[in-house]
């Protein structure tokens, strides 16, 4: 007997509103009309997903541990945007989400759909380097804009991501997150989280942005003291207990619609008294390597269209529109 695909959901709803107790077999086989054996198929199907559920040969079955899986029916029930992820889409394994992300923008998928990942094969990073995805641990995200940006505008799309992300987790964990100009989110000078933006353009606007995120959530430090070019940590490693990634993702995602609504309505100009707070590097001497050239200065902001501002020795001015900040005063 082939099972119907919503059954056990329906059967997983039934034992969470009564989670810690037991539901008999009997009632839950009257509920979503299927006889007794059948429950019990389902039931292995939770298992094998990951629930705990205790059976009892009279009292039926219990729900003890929901596990800490990024599947829609975990997600769905709280998320309270209102256009993003409204389109999920859930992959228990990938190469790149943002890769999935460019086929479904391709293939017409609507505004703020969010592709996440349990595990990457091929993640990627900036400049061809490749991001950490070790199954269940992290977050790898893909979220698809589809406003009609300037392209000099399209790119500034990543300060929205780190700066809800560094908010939400000096709100909800209390831990000094901060924003390394332009893509990154640090924690005590590890990095915790990267931004990779891709876009499609015409010749003057951005026809898609899918906005790709990883964040270190529950990576252990031996997992996280590889040969990484700057030193990483997780949000475990900084709060010293496992976080559930199902709130990350939630939080985030709510943060993220409010500031990403912020932006579209007023311009990164809304946002760059919260960046500027954040980036901490600011009023440092920084170095920034682009291309074949690297420049020191000192970091006097940001401007409203992204760039970061030094101000070199001899009182030059210069925007710096992309590249790597190699060197902090003081370090990272
Ligand atoms: C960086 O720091 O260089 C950016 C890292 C971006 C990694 C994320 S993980 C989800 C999405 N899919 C990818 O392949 N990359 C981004």
């Amino acid at each position: 007997m082939a099972l119907a695909k919503s059954t056990h959901l329906e059967i997983l709803r039934l034992l969470k509103q009564n989670q810690g107790a037991f539901v008999s077999g009997v009632v839950l086989a009257e509920k979503v009309s299927i006889s007794r054996p059948a429950v019990w198929k389902h039931i292995k199907r939770l298992k094998a997903l990951g629930y705990e559920v205790q059976s009892h040969p009279r009292l039926g079955y219990m729900l003890v541990e929901v596990p800490d899986s990024l599947e829609r029916e975990e997600i769905f029930p709280n998320l309270t945007t209102s256009w993003l992820a409204r389109s999920y889409h859930y992959l228990p394994t990938t190469g790149s989400t943002n890769d999935h992300g460019l086929v479904l923008a391709a293939g017409g998928a609507p505004h703020g759909s969010l592709v996440v990942a349990e595990e990457q094969t091929k993640g990627r990073g900036r400049l061809k380097r490749q991001w950490l995805s070790s199954a269940g641990r992290g977050i790898y995200l893909s979220i698809l804009l589809r406003d009609l940006l300037p392209i000099r505008v399209a790119p500034q799309s990543s300060f929205v991501g780190s700066l809800a992300l560094v908010k939400m987790l000096r709100k909800e964990f209390d831990i000094p997150a901060s924003i390394k100009w332009p893509n990154d989110v640090l924690i005590n000078g590890r990095k915790v989280a990267g931004i990779l933006t891709e876009t499609q353009s015409d010749q003057d606007f951005s026809r898609f942005i899918v906005l790709g995120m990883g964040i270190n959530v529950n990576h252990t430090k031996e997992e996280l003291s590889g040969p990484f070019r700057y030193p990483a940590t997780s949000i475990a490693i900084e709060t010293g207990y496992a976080v559930k990634r199902q709130e990350v993702l939630l939080r985030f995602l709510e943060g993220f619609e409010r500031d990403y609504e912020r932006f579209i309505k007023n311009g990164l100009a809304a946002l760059l008294p919260e960046i500027e707070q954040y980036t901490t590097m600011i009023g440092k001497t920084v170095t920034v390597v682009f291309g074949e050239r690297e420049i020191t200065g000192k970091a006097c902001g940001v401007s409203d269209e992204g760039a970061l501002l030094l101000l070199g020795e001899e009182g030059s001015r210069e925007s710096v529109w992309a590249g790597d900040v190699v060197r902090i005063e003081g370090g990272f």
